[in-house]
């Protein structure tokens, strides 16, 4: 399963980046705003800094909902970085636009996915991501997992390529049954991430060792 961290704080990047298991960045018009990051060449230029943080994907969003402006905006940050995926809403001019990128060979995350309907058509379209919000679904009453479920076992039964991106994850849980079920990626914050790592009997047992060495070491 791959990691991706979802944020544009480089402080946080670079701290997952230094765990040694990041394989990603996706961010959003939304986490770039959070950052304070705004106009269109600081937000290019950020691009270029994540990408420089690490060696993997990173997905940029275009702002655009107009098929002509998101091949414009897409096409601006594909030439940024080899490794910017260009990231795109789930909708009608998404998804010709997805279409335009994959016939270019030029890598896509169709972003916004709440059914596995959308997901099929992202697949259809050549997209390399696909990113059901799991989150926002939980949100509102209905299984994100479940859905995370439904794309797995579409895509297997026809072959597609297309990756499953978990997004919108909020909490360890989330990656844990995601994995179970087979997505490909998840994307999440730093917090979620680092608390994989948390267990008290692990913490328990480190004490005593320490104890325990210190003892006969005196
Ligand atoms: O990856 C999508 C993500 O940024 C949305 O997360 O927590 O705002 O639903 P959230």
């Amino acid at each position: 399963m791959k990691f991706f961290i979802d944020t544009a704080n480089l402080a946080q990047i670079k701290e997952a980046q230094a765990l040694g298991v990041l394989d990603g960045v996706t961010t959003n018009p939304s986490l770039m705003a959070k950052e304070g990051i705004t106009g269109k060449n600081n937000i290019l230029k950020h691009y270029v800094d994540i990408c420089n943080l690490t060696d993997g994907e990173v997905s940029a969003e275009v702002n655009a909902v107009d098929y002509d402006g998101m091949i414009r905006e897409g096409e601006e940050l594909a030439e940024l970085h080899e490794r910017i995926v260009v990231k795109l809403p789930m909708t009608q001019e998404g998804i010709k636009a997805c279409k335009y990128f994959s016939d270019r060979e030029i890598k896509t995350n169709m972003t916004l996915v709440f059914s596995a309907g959308q997901a099929l058509l992202a697949a259809k379209a050549g997209a390399t991501f696909v990113s059901p919000f799991i989150g926002r679904l939980d949100d509102v009453s209905t299984d994100g997992l479940n859905l995370i479920q439904e794309i797995r076992e579409i895509y297997d039964n026809y072959g597609y390529e297309t990756q499953i991106l978990a997004a919108s994850v909020r909490h360890t849980m989330h990656i844990i049954n995601c994995a179970k079920i087979g997505a490909d990626v998840m994307t999440g914050p730093l917090s979620v991430i680092l608390g994989l790592l948390k267990h008290p009997l692990t913490d328990i047992g480190l004490a005593q060792f320490i104890a325990d060495f210190e003892k006969g070491n005196k």
